[in-house]
């Protein structure tokens, strides 16, 4: 069994319908402008059990967005993503016909370029395509316990140089492809590099997961960057494998809420003719050890 699963007989506020064997629930029977405590506890079991929780049918403003994630935790204001203007820890994903890319659009982990990187984040369909435009996850407590002994002990020694310029920096594909709508190149940051372990210890389950974030890696510490891809590109490809996944279609008003400490996430390119309209907030996380 992949992940640690639990069934509905488990909990007495909600209900929780697992989405794949590997990670993904499904709740209902909650409105999450209207948590009480004991609604909370369950889901927060749930969000450490499946490492991602959806909910369908919600009708959330920013401020109820937000009141939902402090439950949780302080959030994050994005560190080069501009905010909404009277909501500056709320920022909005939009993607219209005419745009080529697609705001995370590659494997990755939220803020894996920052010392704290994000502990969650919690993603509210406002307008979404009628087909495609998934989000898919993939469980890194899986890819790291699919490892053979021999590469759990090489992997648990490395330290990875994440960098904030892959998708941040003048150079970035942001700026030749008309992403960046609120930052110009002149605005763009000076390279910032931060180190984390490989594989992190998740702070509240203890439970090892590779951590890994395909558009963030710079290079091993120690090593190359060539020779830094042969590891890290494999370690990705095995962390992606359909067995380690899960993929989430979205309805309006639906939500999202993905654990970034033992997951991977990629959000779909394949709507050209529609548009695509998230609101995003972001819990602060710690320093992975
Ligand atoms: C993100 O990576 O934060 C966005 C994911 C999505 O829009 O599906």
């Amino acid at each position: 069994m992949l992940a640690a699963m639990q069934t509905v007989d488990e909990y007495s506020r909600i209900s929780v319908e697992p989405l794949a064997g590997a990670l993904g629930a499904e709740i209902s029977g909650v409105d999450l402008t209207n948590v009480d405590q004991e609604t909370y506890a369950e889901i927060h079991k749930a969000f450490l059990a499946h490492n991602v929780i959806f909910f369908r049918d919600q009708e959330l403003t920013p401020e109820t967005q937000m009141a939902f994630g402090r439950l949780f935790g302080p959030l994050n204001r994005h560190s080069y993503v501009k905010g909404m203007d009277d909501y500056p820890d709320v920022f909005r994903i939009v993607k219209e016909p005419t745009d080529a890319h697609h705001f995370g659009n590659a494997w990755h982990t939220d803020l894996a370029y920052e010392e704290q990187p994000a502990l969650g984040t919690i993603l509210y369909g406002l307008e979404v395509p009628k087909a495609g435009g998934d989000t898919m996850f993939a469980n890194l407590y899986a890819a790291y316990d699919g490892l053979s002994e021999g590469m759990k002990r090489m992997v648990d020694e490395l330290q990875v140089v994440f960098t904030n310029a892959n998708t941040y920096g003048k150079d970035a594909q942001r700026f030749k492809t008309g992403i960046a709508k609120d930052m110009t190149v002149e605005q763009a940051p000076t390279e910032k590099e931060v180190i984390h372990p490989l594989v992190r210890t998740h702070p509240e389950t203890g439970r090892k997961a590779l951590y890994l974030s395909t558009t963030h890696f710079s290079r091993i510490d120690g090593m190359t960057k060539p020779e830094s891809r042969i590891i890290l590109d494999q370690l990705a490809k095995h962390a992606i494998q359909p067995d380690y996944t899960c993929r989430f279609k979205w309805r309006n008003n639906s939500v999202a809420m993905w654990d970034n400490r033992c997951t991977m996430h990629y959000a779909v390119n394949d709507f050209p003719e529609a548009r695509r309209i998230m609101q995003r907030v972001t819990l602060q996380g710690d320093k992975p050890f």
